[in-house]
């Protein structure tokens, strides 16, 4: 069967599509399971399914599409690669486009190539972060790593192991040992209890204490790994100063640092790499989603001191896709030229300020957060009495019906955080204020259908 034969056949459904999916593929399924539809096309922050229906996109591939669907840039990239008559795969062999994309990834990182290398892995963000870890291990002799509650990083098994979410460890053994998980500070839900900045004080102690207390039972690991942004986990921020003080023991203790910037990086968080909001250089950067412009590609950023792999001491087949490269290039180009940052700034200001405002009307809103176009809104039952830090409890159902409402607006956006009670947009940066407009106008429709599904009312 060729590509040309394979658009959709007249008159076909979503039903059809979905129909034969679940016949033909694992019961893993995720995604339409939530989100039910085959498409047929896409441009920009719009997909259409095969009965010709269009959705705007506010899940964008999970942040993957920093540009959109078929972004001219990213078509025309493909298109030059393969007219180019460059290899579609080189291993991790150089070519003068990989030579180009590498500058000018190191270009984004802070210090340049002064500071940095790159590694390119495997192209997953799972790929990444286990290469991250494996080089922390190699560095420094040691064998643990620190990660934080709701923390996500893959699903592969070292990945998986430093991931906060039980639902997917539940029913798997043997993953990588020797993982210590700290609590990660949460605005709405401090971990400690205390809430505002004395629960971030005393988190930012307690790290501090227990990586310097010769009694805490914990050996020095070897790395420590965390989002400062946390996205599946709920949109959760880091704050600064904690991510100062992470930045500042874990240098004091040659403890390799690693940002996983998989989501928040390429100028989502309204900055090039979230942790730029704190001021701080990482050891380790790992970049996927984003990186490769719309095509599967993950780099690790490395700190020239810290690169201690022998030759070939992490290989992997799929560390020279030169589409990828192209497009990653593209996106890096059009990121700049566009400051789609700012763009990513502006109008997640506007989204998170309209949500806020909503949250008055619809007090099943109980804090709205996030960074640029990196947005959570999460869902709770107001019914309910307030905890002492003033937080309700979540209500999963309404988030799930809240989800399913915004489908059947034509609105597509994901759940995440605790019991998925997180409502998470993730728009492509270039959105306009027009489409955030309708992206409101769906998302009230769908919350006030949602509330008389749920709850009659
Ligand atoms: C922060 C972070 N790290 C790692 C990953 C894993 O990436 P992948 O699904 O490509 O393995 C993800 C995926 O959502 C992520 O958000």
């Amino acid at each position: 069967m060729s590509v040309s034969s394979v658009n959709p056949a007249p008159n076909s459904t979503n039903e059809y599509y979905l129909t034969r999916q679940s016949q033909m593929e694992s019961n893993v399924r995720s995604y339409p399971r939530k989100l039910p539809l085959a498409i047929a096309k896409a441009l920009g922050c719009w997909v259409t399914d095969v009965e010709g229906t269009e959705y705007l996109d506010c899940l964008a591939g999970a942040g993957t599409l920093a540009l959109g669907h078929n972004h001219p840039a990213v078509i025309q990239s493909i298109q030059d690669t393969l007219t180019s008559g460059l290899p579609l795969h080189t291993l991790d062999l150089t070519t003068p486009l990989k030579d180009a994309f590498t500058e000018a990834l190191l270009e984004q990182l802070p210090g340049g190539k002064k500071e940095y290398c790159l590694q390119f892995c495997g192209p997953s963000g799972a790929d990444g972060t286990e290469a991250a870890i494996k080089l922390a291990k190699t560095y420094t002799g040691r064998s643990s790593v620190i990660s934080f509650s709701g923390g996500y990083h893959g699903m592969t098994h070292g990945a998986l192991a430093m991931t906060g979410n039980l639902s997917a460890k539940n029913s798997v053994n043997g993953l990588m040992p020797g993982v210590q998980f700290m609590p990660y500070p949460h605005e709405y839900r401090c971990p400690l209890g205390l809430g505002g900045e004395a629960g971030v004080d005393a988190l930012t102690y307690f790290f501090e204490n227990f990586i310097e207390d010769v009694e805490s039972g914990v050996t020095k690991p070897a790395a420590v790994i965390l989002e400062a942004i946390q996205g599946e986990g709920g949109v959760v921020t880091a704050p600064t100063k904690w991510l100062k003080k992470i930045r500042e023991v874990t240098e004091k203790h040659n403890i390799v640092l690693i940002l996983d910037e998989v989501q928040a990086g390429f100028a989502r968080s309204g900055k090039m790499f979230a942790f730029e909001h704190a001021g701080i250089e990482p050891d380790v950067v790992v970049m996927s989603k984003a990186v490769g412009g719309s095509l599967p590609l993950a780099v690790l950023g490395i700190k020239r001191k810290f690169d201690a792999w022998q030759p070939a001491g992490h290989t992997g087949t799929f560390r020279g896709n030169q589409l990828a490269m192209g497009t990653g290039l593209a996106t890096i180009n059009t990121i700049k030229e566009q400051n789609l940052a700012q763009n990513a700034q502006e109008r997640g200001d506007f989204l998170q300020a309209e949500f806020k405002k909503l949250a008055v009307e619809f007090p099943c809103i109980g804090n709205v957060r996030g960074r640029g176009l990196m947005l959570g809104v999460e869902i709770v039952d107001e019914r309910q009495t307030a905890d002492h830090m003033g937080s309700l409890p979540g209500d999963s159902q309404l988030a799930a019906a809240i989800q399913t409402a915004c489908f059947d607006n034509k609105l597509l956006l994901e759940k995440g955080g605790r019991n998925g009670t997180v409502i998470r947009l993730l728009c492509p940066l270039i959105i306009t204020q027009a489409e955030c407009e309708e992206v409101l106008v769906r998302f009230k429709k769908a919350i006030a259908e949602a509330l008389v599904a749920v709850r009659g009312a």
